[in-house]
């Protein structure tokens, strides 16, 4: 019978020796009950800490990041053996490697991540383990140059270091405010978890000899803090109390884009255009602003569209749905969605992807459109899941439909559907597309969180909100595109006011972005 985290932990430390996290995970992962012994034989006399070097057999690429000069394999999107990708947060690194090009291919157009054949079969309620194990060890990776961080059991069960500066990787399983008002997560990795109090400098004690500067800081932790929510993966940095049973944080890092990440930019002049939200089916749906903006696809200048989910209003989604529909049958909306498409520029590539509102399975990661709803759609179109990671002339275009909005908005202080750009960058800060278990975005369990952004795309596309919304963040275009439908009764009563009749265009040889507005007589461009 395979060892628990805690039991694979406890036989280390009865060798006197801690252990890091990911061989914690090894040792789970590989079935191996003589495992242990071998790598405890393989540590050196001198060590105190077991890491993945230790392990009898280990490579280089599966634990660290790839050595400068070296090609990456691009074709999985970050899967745990890959080692990390090409533009991790390591500082002062540069986000791609030299020379290699992985961008020069025969097509100008591959799907990266989510491919329609990637998510068949079904799941077991333990996938979960696998995949909160998966979610920790990619986003542990990109955090460890931020610093050496040390297994959360050698604070628990051990004395060495009370009262010691320590740092630690951990993903939140629970997040809240003191009687006091100061701040308190549960920590957890592979190993034990520990609580992590961040002190409200508010409520501090006032003296004369207090840092202004030591004041600002304490202050922004405080206020990242108020930010954390669950199941996100954070490192912490701090003075561990005397009983070992909390630590004082001074520091908080999230896996977040490197300040100074540089987006690849495609060699040939291209330009894609995004959108999403169609909402065919509706009587809300903009059929006049759609044939205009059909009209002007024609000689746009683009060849790319993208199409970031809900590309029909769908059957049973809300409560008396049937009232606003004028089409009340799933296949015939997705019938005169495929008309819709036949008449767009036949040598366009247009990459569709799922949302809520369509006829697949809600959890996330979705697969892709079945072809009982698609076999008419024109032959240039390309079906992916939601998410989907595509390249275009090698720029990476991270497609999300944006279900995680509605948690983010409804944890994270000051989100507000109006401003989808800045919920884009608290998921590119977490490197999570969705991050909370158990709240309004549906997680589908798998052996791979699929879910974690990784590798840094140039372009985040969403949706869902029906709101456009536009921001670079660390050399990240992050664009939501808004929606083909006007106010609905639903926005109404939630004071939401969509903007619709609006697309994105992107020349992807500079990453400058137009956004043009199809509710008038004739296109006009935004100022964004
Ligand atoms: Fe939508």
């Amino acid at each position: 019978m395979q060892d628990s985290p805690t039991a694979i932990t406890r036989k280390f430390l009865q060798a006197n020796l801690q252990v890091h996290p990911d061989v914690v995970l090894t040792v789970l992962e590989s079935q191996d009950p003589t495992l242990i012994d071998a790598i405890i034989k393989n540590v050196p006399k001198d060590a105190l800490v077991v890491l993945p070097r230790h392990i009898p057999g280990y490579v280089n690429e599966r634990y660290e990041p790839p050595l400068p000069h070296t090609p990456v394999k691009e074709d999985s999107a970050g899967t745990e053996d890959e080692g990390g990708s090409d533009n991790d947060n390591a500082e002062g690194e540069s986000p791609y490697p030299n020379e290699f090009s992985r961008f020069d291919l025969p097509e100008d157009i591959e799907i990266l991540a989510g491919s329609p054949s990637e998510l068949n079969g079904g799941a077991e309620y333990t996938d979960f383990a696998y995949y909160f194990r998966n979610r920790y060890t990619k986003l542990a990776k990109i955090l460890r140059g931020r610093g050496e961080y040390i297994p959360i059991s050698a604070l628990t069960q051990t004395v060495r270091y009370r009262k010691q500066q320590v740092c630690i990787v951990g993903m939140v399983s629970e997040v809240r405010n003191t009687s006091k008002g100061h701040r308190i997560a549960v920590l957890e990795d592979p190993t034990d978890t520990v609580n992590v109090l961040f002190m409200n400098p508010q409520l501090q004690a006032a003296s004369p000899n207090r840092d202004p500067e030591r004041d600002r800081m304490r202050q922004e932790l405080f206020a990242e803090a108020e930010r954390l929510i669950p199941d996100e993966v954070v490192m912490i940095k701090g003075t561990l109390s005397d009983d070992g049973n909390i630590i004082y944080s001074d520091t908080m890092f999230r896996p977040d884009i490197p300040p100074m990440n540089a987006p690849f930019r495609s060699k040939e002049p291209a330009k894609a255009v995004f959108i999403s939200d169609v909402h065919v089916g509706s009587n809300t749906f903009l059929k006049d602003e759609w044939e205009r903006f059909s009209d002007w696809l024609v000689n746009c200048g683009a060849k790319y569209l993208l199409i970031a989910g809900d590309v029909v209003d769908g059957i049973g989604i809300y409560p008396d749905q049937d009232k606003e529909l004028t089409i009340p049958n799933i296949y015939r909306q997705y019938e005169v969605f495929a008309g819709m498409l036949q008449k767009l520029p036949h040598d366009m590539r247009i990459i569709v992807s799922p949302g809520n509102h369509d006829a697949i399975r809600g959890s996330e990661p979705q697969p892709a459109l079945t072809e009982i709803f698609t076999k008419h759609f024109p032959p240039n179109v390309t079906l992916v899941e939601n998410p989907a990671l595509v390249s275009i002339h090698g720029v990476r275009v991270l497609m999300y439909h944006g279900r995680s909005y509605d948690d983010l908005i409804a944890m994270i202080p000051g989100a507000s559907y109006n401003e989808p750009q800045n919920m884009m960058e608290e998921m590119l800060k977490r490197r999570l597309l969705a991050c909370t278990y158990g709240e309004r975005t549906p997680i589908f369990p798998a052996k791979e969180d699929k879910l974690v952004i990784d590798p840094i795309p140039e372009i985040l596309h969403t949706g869902h909100v029906h709101i456009t919304g536009y921001k670079k963040y660390h050399g990240v275009t992050c664009i939501n595109a808004g929606t083909w439908q006007s106010q609905t009764s639903f926005q109404k009563q939630m004071n939401i006011n969509p903007n619709p009749a609006r697309a994105f265009m992107i020349d992807l040889k500079t990453l400058s972005c137009e956004l043009y507005d199809f509710s008038g007589d004739s296109p006009t461009l935004v100022n964004l």
